[in-house]
């Protein structure tokens, strides 16, 4: 299996980090709108207050430190390891308002809506199947792929566009988006992991509990809410956190039980280990980097044991999954296959990790083109 270095788009290792949503901003404007720095107080979390109190006493530096280590420790699993299912490819064709045109020359020709758009794609290393002209006539093209600080810039060839404009994905509202960052608003290739998770809440006969960790603007809360769960939405970005709940009123799911929570996700788990809060699927995809609001920060290599770790913890005795996605990061799904087979030890049921894909089906939407590779992911299920 091939290393997986770049979210798609993305440039290489570290820049490419950054450029993620939530990836540590260098100082500029637009970027500083993406950083979780104005937290409001979330859900009974330990005062702000307190934290910034005892944090002022150390040099900023030695408060990174802190923050970067993680207070809680693996635990000893024993126990077998769950059986495994490897390699699993899942790939969609798109849904909704989505689909992948056609890729090559490093970019991708996506529609989402009626907005026509061509972004980078690092991966893409073949020539396009479409014509130039096809390319060239789009709505909104990606422009700010050679800035090191991380801002984007767009061009719209045909017509001036708003920053946002609507779009619908498994039965769920929500909004496109501009972002300085490349991205759109939505990560198209988790359809199949949404599609996933709605059929084993419309099937559980009772509302499950869905945790969504660094979980953006929303759209997979949306989707299970929709689906009739509770969800906790759980992200460091005020931002991403405005949008959700924007999203959610598109969806005219304002009644839902969503709980949008606006803190570092490692302390958030932390405490709801600590509450023995339970959950019956849990998703998470963090980036490679990341900062809480508070300046916590997130290092994909560094936390992740421990973060799945205490996953499992919260996970009920009737769950049904626990859903890892990994953009970004130079290794193989066997690296969080193995991990997740380790933490599982003696729960029963299955790992099956590998790649997402999204199909390219054409201009028409129906055609069966190249499979491009996304992301890794690794899920256990309880069968
Ligand atoms: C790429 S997004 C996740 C995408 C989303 N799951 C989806 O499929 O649409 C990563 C998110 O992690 C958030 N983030 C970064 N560091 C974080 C931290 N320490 N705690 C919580 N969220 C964080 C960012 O604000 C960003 O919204």
């Amino acid at each position: 299996m091939r290393s997986k270095d770049r979210r798609p788009g993305s440039r290489p290792q570290d820049r490419d980090a950054k450029a993620r949503p939530g990836a540590k901003p260098k100082g500029n404007a637009r970027a500083a709108g993406n950083r979780p720095g104005e937290q409001r107080r979330s859900d009974g979390a330990e005062t702000k207050a307190a934290f910034r109190k005892s944090a002022s006493r150390e040099t900023p530096r030695m408060a990174d430190a802190e923050a970067a280590l993680p207070a809680r420790t693996l635990k000893t699993r024993s126990g077998e390891r769950p059986t495994e299912r490897v390699p699993v490819i899942l790939e969609t064709p798109g849904a909704g308002d989505f689909h992948l045109i056609d890729s090559g020359n490093q970019l991708k020709l996506e529609q989402y809506g009626d907005v026509r758009i061509v972004r980078p794609e690092g991966q893409a290393l073949w020539t396009p199947s479409l014509a130039p002209h096809v390319w060239e006539k789009v709505d909104a093209v990606f422009t700010g792929d050679t800035d090191e600080e991380g801002t984007g810039r767009w061009r719209f060839p045909l017509n001036a566009l708003g920053e946002t404009w609507p779009l619908n994905l498994l039965d769920v509202d929500f909004h496109g988006r501009f972002t300085s960052f490349r991205h759109v608003g939505v990560f198209p290739e988790q359809i199949v992991h949404w599609s996933w998770m709605k059929n084993e809440i419309e099937k559980a006969g009772r509302p499950l509990k869905v945790l969504n960790l660094f979980g953006y603007t929303g759209v997979a809360s949306l989707v299970a809410a929709r689906a009739g769960a509770e969800v906790t939405h759980v992200d460091a970005s005020k931002k991403a956190i405005g949008w959700g709940r924007e999203n959610q009123q598109l969806s005219r799911l304002d009644r839902a039980p969503i709980r949008w929570i606006c803190e570092d996700a490692m302390k958030f788990i932390q405490r709801e280990e600590r509450r023995g809060s339970r959950y019956d699927i849990i998703l998470t995809d963090p980036p490679k980097f990341g900062r809480g609001p508070n300046g916590e920060v997130w290092h994909l290599f560094d936390h992740l044991p421990v973060m799945l770790d205490i996953c499992r913890e919260l996970l009920s005795k009737e769950a049904r999954g626990l859903v890892l996605t990994a953009y970004s990061i130079r290794a193989s799904f066997y690296s969080i296959h193995e991990l997740m087979r380790e933490i599982m030890r003696g729960a029963g049921g299955v790992v099956e990790s590998g790649e997402l894909v999204i199909r390219e089906t054409g201009l028409s939407g129906d055609e069966r083109g190249r499979a491009l590779s996304t992301s890794l992911f690794s899920r256990w299920v309880p069968k």
